[in-house]
């Protein structure tokens, strides 16, 4: 298969920009719709890039930046639902126009997103409608389409909204943090290794029609992961593990602050334990060659440095706020 030009939907998003990253530096063409370009100009400037406006639930604006792919690698995901946003739109519809697209428009390969312990008969709206999105795109495969499917556990990396996330709880507790869900079981994946799985994935003849688990090396409980991150921040607060009925409350509370920090569908999802193994399905970054990394490798370096987008962000704010002074300063 001859493969020059990629399309990435999503990837504007944590995970698609080491993705784009890989594909940049591996010289492919790269088109990247987003309904809100002017945040991620950063992204132009990876050799490759191609960035455009689009609402890729329209159809006939999906169609025009699928047009012209060899590959189209699927990440739009959402993990709460809003007015705008339905599990059943960005879940379900979503890849299943992709996929039907794909035959259209002669597109031979298609990697989807899924998540780990996506099932019909998931705890999870989350979960289950993952499963049937996963069911759509692996209902349209066949000789001219050839499809994989990646299941992630929580992942990992500069800028992820897991590690991040717990961190900024942590610095705004007060000496103890109140945590939900303390005995949810995750393993860790590095964003770097998931990218590289997409990345290898995509002329790997043996992954064609696979769903691929994708797992850090070692199991935790959440509070196990969040104890860790206090201590690599210097954090250090008192985690308090809650029972199920105060994580339910705390649930149905932390839905409605900004960001929804956690929802009852949230936790719903952590009833099964987010690790590999328990579906009878490959291991992905095994059967691509990738050696996972684990959680206390990279951990130390997320905190004290900003991630690559908040750098560049800053920097950008820096020099419009401040041109004038910025050149007065210069020798
Ligand atoms: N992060 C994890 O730990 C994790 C774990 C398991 C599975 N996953 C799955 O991996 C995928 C990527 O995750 P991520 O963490 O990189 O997500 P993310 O940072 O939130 O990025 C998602 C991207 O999808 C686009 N998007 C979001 N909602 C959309 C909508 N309604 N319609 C069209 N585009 C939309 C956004 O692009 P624009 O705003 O630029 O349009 C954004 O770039 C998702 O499918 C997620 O479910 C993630």
């Amino acid at each position: 298969m001859i493969i020059r030009r990629v399309t990435v939907l999503g990837g504007s998003g944590f995970i698609g920009r080491h993705i784009l990253h890989e594909l940049s530096a591996r010289r492919l063409a790269v088109r990247v719709p987003s309904a809100h370009p002017d945040q991620h100009k950063d992204l132009r400037i990876l050799p490759g890039v191609e960035l455009v406006e689009a609402d890729v639930h329209d159809e006939s604006q999906l169609r025009d930046v699928l047009r012209d792919a060899d590959v189209v690698i699927n990440l739009v995901g959402i993990l709460n639902e809003d007015r705008r946003r339905r599990f059943d739109d960005v879940h379900v519809a979503l890849p299943r126009r992709v996929a039907a697209l794909c035959g259209e428009l002669g597109i031979r390969r298609l990697l989807h997103m899924s998540a780990l312990r996506a099932s019909p008969d998931a705890p999870s709206r989350y979960l289950r409608s993952k499963a049937e999105g996963e069911a759509a795109v692996l209902a349209a495969q066949g000789p001219e389409l050839q499809v994989t499917v990646f299941r992630p556990s929580v992942v990992f990396g500069y800028d992820d909204h897991f590690v991040n996330r717990f961190h900024a709880l942590l610095k705004l507790a007060p000496g103890w943090l109140p945590l939900p869900a303390p005995r949810a079981r995750f393993a860790p994946v590095f964003v770097e290794d998931v990218a590289l799985a997409f990345v290898r994935a995509l002329r790997h003849v043996p992954s064609y029609g696979q769903v691929y688990e994708l797992c850090g090396p070692k199991e935790y409980a959440l509070w196990e992961i969040v104890s860790l991150i206090a201590e690599e921040s210097g954090e250090r607060k008192w985690v308090i593990r809650l029972g199920d009925g105060a994580s339910s409350l705390m649930a149905a509370l932390m839905r409605w602050l900004p960001g929804k920090p956690l929802t009852p569908d949230n936790l719903r999802s952590m009833k099964v334990d987010s690790v590999c193994g328990r579906d009878g399905l490959p291991d992905g970054l095994a059967a691509l060659g990738i050696r996972p990394t684990p959680l206390e490798a990279v951990l130390p370096y997320l905190f004290g440095q900003l991630g690559v987008r908040r750098r560049y962000d800053r920097l950008r704010r820096f020099a419009q706020r401040d041109e004038d002074e910025w050149l007065g300063r210069l020798p």
